[in-house]
């Protein structure tokens, strides 16, 4: 009986966590300890079947997938909203309401209007029993075992007394960094992209297989209800908000109670501001009589309530012309082809070019010059072409072709045959990889000069004052003081912060040189790992493959650049120009120097990583796991396999207190 309290225990536990992480924002345990509660969970489920719960978080995955797309009838129908496309618009929905009312001033509950699907889950006695699209507002296609994979719905209502039967209505999403990760593993593998998170979210609500819908992370609001048995729903909107809250369901924090059109337009004013910000896509907000009984006395028209309106930000897409097809070039050479467009407004701002990806994207999309496009512009993102609008091809236009030369040095362009991106084999006799190279450098994540901005780096370039990172060192004051826009001050304060540059670390160093798939924290790993700039420069592959997280495509790529002689060349002049790096030292210990470590377990105080981390500054080697090469291993708490391997095979198992005596701390 007390395992089956445990499981019941374990049940409740991991959705709080699941409500702390997904609905919060805020992990109360790390991945590894909520891990082991899930495993444990598993384990019982595994002892136990006939226990097995609907609420059970082992229920999220490989639930019933055959009742997918079946019919659902919703047993309140789904409706729409009146759309305000104005002001006046919106004006006239508060008159309506205040009129028919009868009162001078309307109180509303305003929120966003989520650009996703809508979507009824029923749960019944408090807990999911499923969750269905709206289809045609009356009937729509069973989709359990795709909501069942959003971590953010609760399976069980978090309240003692829950209604006999709900319909919580709501919309499915998919975030803006979802949207771009699942474009990219597409990318990666050769798949179609899709156009934006909405097709995304609605792509993956319509997937037959919930495992796949599990990897494409979406999102819910709640927003409403439906039919309900055995409770009273609350009286005003903004207090059913507040009970879903309460219950654990998701509810966007951008909503408000405001009274009058005033108050409207207030909060349509407040979320445009931020709407470029806001991490999912929303096409409006939604004002919605906050009473229930003044929503019931205006009741509905048609197929959409009287009470509620939407009312719509400008569109972030529009129609325009094609007039062209620029390629521009990047730091590493990508070439990026760009649409120049016939000006045009997308939600308030005028575009005038968009990105068209690459050559695949383009003839994906069949874009030809001289098309009617779909431009989309949302979040910070950079605008892009959709699609396009195929009716209005008015005759037949030629299909693009990817130039075969670099429109800026005429250098050869080359598209390896597995990758999507073409590039410029110029490298840094390239002036565009030369200006992105120089931008990168002096970036304040790498040498953090600043004052070198891009319309600077524009004229030194094109003026052939400076070709590489080296010459940066070399610059004089007259000949900056002759450049446009530089006064002495500046020049003076330029030369200062490239001075100033010297003083770096390797990591940083390391990054500022732009190899191809050297970031910001691979540059920490290698400096730590070399401790040189001269020992990075002649490590063999393998020598690299023994860095922390470097695996074949980076080692390659460092090889490759290293084997350049003129890159070399520049790290020469660098040096000698004076720039010095400081590392982080590696404080080599006898004892542990060239030994093999293996962690296993949760140490009391250091965790893994940094475990890790003080073992190979002392010259230590940390391996995944135990065999016969294995000196030491190190247990913590709940040390599981790996101890009873060494065990079995004899080698010292030491614990934390052992390992710091041994690392001298
Ligand atoms: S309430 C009876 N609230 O907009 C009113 N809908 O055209 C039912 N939507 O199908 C809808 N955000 O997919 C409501 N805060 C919100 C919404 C919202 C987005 C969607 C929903 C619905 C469509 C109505």
């Amino acid at each position: 009986m007390a395992e089956r309290s445990r499981y019941q225990y374990l049940i409740a536990e991991l959705a709080r966590l699941d409500h702390a992480y997904y609905v919060q924002d805020q992990p109360l345990l790390p991945d590894i300890e909520y891990d082991k509660l899930f495993r444990e969970l598993l384990e019982i489920e595994a002892q136990h079947p006939d226990w097995v719960q609907l609420d059970s978080p082992s229920q999220r995955v490989g639930g019933n997938a055959s009742a997918l797309f079946t019919e659902v009838k919703h047993y309140t129908p789904m409706l729409s909203l009146n759309n305000a496309l104005t002001q006046d618009e919106a004006q006239a929905f508060d008159k309506r309401c205040a009129e028919g009312l009868e009162r001078d001033c309307v109180e509303y509950a305003v929120e966003l209007k989520f650009d996703g699907l809508a979507i009824s889950l029923w749960y019944e006695e408090g807990v999911l029993k499923k969750a269905a699209t709206r289809g045609d507002g009356y009937t729509g296609e069973d989709v359990t075992a795709n909501v069942l994979t959003i971590k953010s719905i609760p399976l069980r209502l978090n309240t003692p007394r829950p209604p006999q039967f709900i319909e919580v209505r709501g919309e499915v999403f998919m975030s803006h960094h979802a949207f771009k990760q699942l474009n990219q593993q597409a990318i990666a593998r050769g798949d179609k992209t899709f156009a934006n998170p909405r097709n995304a979210a609605a792509g993956s609500l319509r997937q037959l297989d919930p495992l796949v819908t599990a990897t494409r992370p979406l999102s819910f609001f709640s927003y409403g209800v439906g039919a309900v048995q055995g409770w009273v729903v609350p009286k005003s909107h903004a207090e059913l908000m507040e009970t879903y809250m309460s219950w654990g369901l998701p509810v966007c924090e951008y909503r408000q109670v405001v009274r009058g059109f005033d108050g409207l337009l207030a909060f349509y004013d407040q979320i445009g501001k931020i709407r470029d910000q806001l991490p999912y896509d929303i096409d409006g907000v939604v004002y919605k009589v906050n009473s229930r009984t003044e929503q019931d006395e205006l009741g509905f028209v048609s197929r959409a309530p009287r009470f509620a309106v939407a009312h719509k930000f400008p569109a972030q897409e529009a129609l325009t012309r094609l007039l062209g097809i620029d390629v521009q070039v990047g730091r590493t050479g990508a070439i990026t082809p760009v649409a120049r467009l016939e000006p045009v407004v997308v939600g308030g701002v005028t575009v005038t070019n968009a990105t068209l990806h690459n050559e695949d994207e383009i003839r994906r999309k069949d874009v030809r010059i001289g098309d009617i496009v779909i431009v989309r512009r949302a979040g910070d993102v950079i605008p892009e072409v959709v699609s396009v609008v195929k009716e209005q091809r008015s005759s037949e236009l030629t299909a693009f072709v990817m130039p075969s030369q670099c429109p800026i040095c005429g250098s050869h362009i080359e598209r390896p045959v597995d990758e999507a991106i073409a590039r410029c084999t110029g490298g840094l006799f390239c002036q565009a990889q030369r200006k992105q190279a120089l931008l990168h450098f002096a970036q304040r994540k790498a040498m953090d000069i600043e004052g070198l901005g891009d319309k600077l780096v524009d004229q030194l370039v094109d003026q052939q004052i400076i070709k590489t990172p080296a010459d940066l060192y070399r610059l004089g004051f007259m000949s900056l003081v002759q450049l446009e826009r530089m006064g002495e001050k500046s020049a003076q304060n330029l030369l200062a912060s490239i001075e100033k540059s010297k003083k770096t670390t390797l990591a940083r160093f390391i990054f500022a040189l732009g190899i191809r798939h050297v970031g910001e924290t691979t540059g920490k790993d290698l400096a730590q790992h070399f401790q040189s700039i001269d020992a990075l420069i002649t490590a063999s592959y393998e020598q690299l493959l023994e860095v922390k997280d470097v695996g074949p495509t980076v080692a390659q790529s460092i090889i490759e650049f290293m084997a350049e002689s003129h890159n070399r060349e520049v790290i020469e002049a660098l040096m000698a120009s004076g720039i010095e790096c400081q590392v982080d030292k590696k404080q080599i210990v006898d004892a542990v120097a060239g030994k093999t470590f293996v962690l296993t377990g949760t140490l009391p105080t250091l965790s893994r990583e940094q475990a890790k981390d003080m073992l190979e500054k002392a010259g230590a080697k940390v391996a995944g796991s135990v065999s016969a090469k294995t000196d030491y291993v190190v247990a913590g708490a709940d040390a599981g396999s790996k101890l009873e391997k060494a065990e079995q095979l004899g080698i010292e198992v030491i614990d934390e207190l052992t390992l710091l005596a041994l690392v001298g701390r």
